[in-house]
C-alpha cells in the first residue's frame, strides 16, 4: 500500500480544492465539510487544471472551462459531462489527509486527428 501524506486537515478550507504533491503524484485533495476527497488534478474532458478551473459548491465540482460537472462523493458525471471523476482512496490519521497514491490515476484522451494534413 503507499499510502503518504497529501496536507493537513487544515490545509484546505471547506468546500474548496486545492493540488498537492503526494510522493510525486499531483493529487487534487478538496475538503467537503465533513469528508475529504482526491482526485487526478486533470479535467477529464479537456486536461484543464482544475485546482483553477474547478468550482465548489453544495457537494458538485463545477470545471468552468465547458461546465462539466460532477458529485463531489461519488465522482458520478453530471449532465454534460460525459466521464466520471477518477478518485483516490483518503483516510484521515490525526490531522494528517493521507492518500493512496500506489497507482497514478489517469484520464485517457482521444487524440487530435490530425488525418486531414497533408505534405
Ligand atoms: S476542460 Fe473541463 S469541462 Fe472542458
Amino acid at each position: 500500500m503507499a499510502w503518504k501524506k497529501a496536507c493537513s486537515v487544515n490545509d484546505v478550507a471547506v468546500d474548496t480544492l486545492r493540488k498537492f504533491d503526494v510522493g510525486g503524484v499531483g493529487v487534487l485533495v478538496a475538503n467537503l465539510g465533513d469528508e475529504f476527497k482526491a482526485y487526478p488534478p486533470a479535467c477529464p474532458h479537456m486536461e484543464e487544471p482544475l485546482e483553477q478551473s474547478g468550482v465548489c459548491s453544495g457537494g458538485l465540482l463545477t470545471c468552468t472551462k465547458h461546465l462539466w460537472q460532477w458529485d463531489m462523493r461519488t465522482g458520478e458525471q453530471r449532465a454534460p459531462a460525459e466521464k466520471p471523476l477518477l478518485m483516490y482512496d483518503v483516510r484521515l490519521d490525526g490531522d494528517d489527509v493521507m492518500v493512496n497514491v500506489e497507482h497514478e490515476l489517469e484520464y485517457e484522451y482521444e487524440e487530435e486527428d490530425d488525418d486531414d494534413f497533408e505534405w
